[in-house]
């Protein structure tokens, strides 16, 4: 594994999930692995959760960390290639990235889509600049378009969980007020492949995920029908991808309510967090015991560790 930008980067995703099983059990088994490397984690957006349960991750495998802010704390940056700089953006890609790899033996970098450029969204110009022009490993700790460590972290979570018999696991979309990213829907979409599992997408009309993405996936606008006899909810809310970065709509009939899980196997409800209560699910659900969404937030730690592992294991 040269980078982990997507799923698809892990060379084998069954072994790395046991990984991660067997270092949420021996957390410090390897804490000597990182000694005398860096790893530089640089924010383009917020974060709770994976700052904090990457930079944990790294401590377990005894592997410094250095944090940014880089919106705020770095010169913005320019991705364009030929530009004349005349501008706000004071640094080019091309240095930032070499720079950053003189003092960092891998880089972890959190930068959203923008929601009004698709093709540049899908095109993930700051973790493929970062990628091309930095000389050590890039990890996505959530890019334009995907959010691989949390959709390992929910397979954790899922396994965990798993009932004896093969899960009904259903993706629903849920209403929020701001226009929010495709990237934890396509993830945890393409996550969903590698497992054994009925799996159904359920979204209201205009907010079908990429249908590259979705190939293969039964998707239905039912949201009540789908949760039926389910074992897992995995709930999130994304914009338009059609009318790119458009919200259609933001009544609560989507909302995941109690009354709604009553529908489901014993359902557990999954989300990856932040979640606005009352808008995306009720108080209900989050404070139900069948709410994953915290078990989802430690598994984190052993999804990033995972990772971790097999880069410095790469040297
Ligand atoms: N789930 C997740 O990525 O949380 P943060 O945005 O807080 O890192």
């Amino acid at each position: 594994m040269k980078h982990f930008i997507t799923l698809a980067d892990l060379p084998d995703f069954h072994q790395t999930l046991d990984l991660a099983m067997e270092l949420k059990n021996q957390p410090t088994k390897w804490d000597a692995m990182g000694k005398g490397k860096t790893l530089g984690l640089l924010f383009f957006n917020p974060s709770l959760r994976t700052r904090l349960s990457t930079q944990k991750a790294a401590q377990n495998l005894g592997l410094p960390t250095m944090v940014m802010n880089f919106s705020q704390e770095s010169w913005a940056l320019e991705f364009e290639d030929g530009t004349k700089m005349s501008g706000l953006r004071s640094e080019h890609v091309k240095e930032a990235a070499a720079v950053v790899s003189q003092y960092c033996d891998m880089v972890a970098i959190r930068a959203f889509a923008s929601l009004s450029d698709k093709e540049k969204d899908e095109a993930e110009i700051v973790l493929r600049s970062f990628a091309k022009y930095a000389s050590v490993p890039i990890i996505n700790m959530e890019s334009a378009t995907a959010h691989p460590l949390q959709a390992l972290a929910d397979a954790i979570t899922i396994k965990e969980f798993q009932p004896a018999h093969k899960p009904k696991v259903v993706l629903s979309w849920a209403p929020h007020p701001k226009a929010l990213p495709h990237a934890v829907g396509n993830s945890f979409t393409k996550m969903m492949k590698h497992m054994d599992a009925d799996f159904i997408i359920a979204h209201p009309e205009g907010y079908a995920l990429n249908p590259k993405i979705t190939e293969g996936i039964t998707c239905t606008t039912d949201q009540e029908k789908a949760m039926e006899g389910a074992d897992f909810v995995y709930t999130k809310n994304w914009c338009s991808y059609e009318q790119y970065g458009q919200i259609l709509r933001t009544d609560d009939e989507w909302m995941i309510t109690p009354e709604k899980m009553q529908r489901t196997n014993d359902g557990k409800f999954m989300h990856c967090l932040p979640i606005r209560r009352n808008i995306v699910a009720a108080d209900g659900v989050l404070d139900s015991p069948n709410a994953l969404v915290i078990q989802q937030s430690q598994n984190r730690i052993f999804s990033a560790q995972s990772v971790l592992k097999q880069l410095l294991e790469n040297g």
